[in-house]
């Protein structure tokens, strides 16, 4: 049997530019109901009503994944909008404003803000997001963590921790939501290039990137918008607890 996703209501959070925008255009073009949230309330509604204009259902709403009653009013805007909750994409993070240095010249504060924003912004919009799916007896959580953790990618500690934090909760929170049919899985995308400028990747450390993949080029949004479909969809209903990297085949688990 295969299922229809089209009637399903999915979050996407950090939806407002980059991987999110582009996994809230595949949702919606794929007639899913889609809260595209960002703490940049401009960009989010930007990103909605593209999606609008296009003929697709959207909200916008101003989210900041930190704090819990943000995370919880994320949710209920769903469920008021939609009537249902389906899918939880954690995808915030703060990524393309990070600066490259040693881990011991990291300010402990930018330290502490990416652990908060990438890390517990998980565990906070997930727990907002679980009780609805508890109800529903079905759900799925898609966490976007990075192929920088089997790398150990040098020069953002604080990023690469991070993200290691989110395959650890990937995996607890997977045993613990498997009675109810919620799945809870990983994507660690490899550097892949949206449309916003960022300086974690240098020109030469592209060519460098590029070189070491099996598959010779830059990645793309679109390489990741059908992976995270498919975490998303019935299709994967007996994988939980999983890291797909999508790098292009650098990295190998
Ligand atoms: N692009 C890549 O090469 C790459 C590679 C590996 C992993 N990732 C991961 O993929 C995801 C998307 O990456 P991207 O390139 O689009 O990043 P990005 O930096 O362009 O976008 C991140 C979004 O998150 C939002 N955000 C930041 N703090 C927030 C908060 N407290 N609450 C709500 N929203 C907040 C930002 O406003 C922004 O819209 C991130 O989790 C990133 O770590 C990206």
């Amino acid at each position: 049997m295969t299922e229809t996703m089209a009637d399903q209501a999915v979050i996407i959070t950090g939806s407002g530019q980059g991987l999110g925008r582009a996994f809230a255009l595949r949702f919606a073009a794929e007639g899913l109901k889609v809260l595209v949230c960002d703490i940049r309330a401009d960009s989010a509604e930007s990103v909605a009503r593209e999606i609008q204009e296009a003929g697709g259902t959207a909200r916008a709403v101003a989210v900041d994944v930190t704090d819990e009653a943000s995370t919880s009013q994320m949710c209920d805007a769903a469920l008021s909008a939609f009537g249902r909750l389906d899918i939880l994409v954690n995808n915030a993070s703060i990524f393309s404003s990070l600066k490259m240095r040693p881990f011991f010249k990291i300010p402990v504060e930018e330290w502490r803000k990416v652990v908060d924003v990438n890390l517990t912004g998980v565990y906070l919009a997930s727990r907002a997001a679980v009780p609805a799916m508890q109800d529903a007896g079905r759900g799925r959580i898609v966490n976007i963590a990075s192929a920088v953790v089997p790398m150990g990618r040098p020069n953002y500690l604080h990023y690469v921790s991070s993200k290691a934090g989110v395959i650890g909760l990937t995996r607890g929170m997977a045993r613990e939501l498997g009675a109810w049919n919620i799945t809870v899985n990983a994507v660690l995308p490899g550097a892949t290039e949206t449309e916003i400028e960022r300086e974690t990747v240098s020109p030469q450390q592209r060519e460098a990137l590029i070189a070491s993949r099996s598959i010779r080029r830059a990645g793309t949004p679109d390489d990741l918008t059908g992976v995270v479909r498919f975490f998303a969809s019935e299709d994967s209903r007996f994988v939980t607890g999983q890291s797909l990297v999508v790098d292009g085949g650098t990295v190998f688990l």
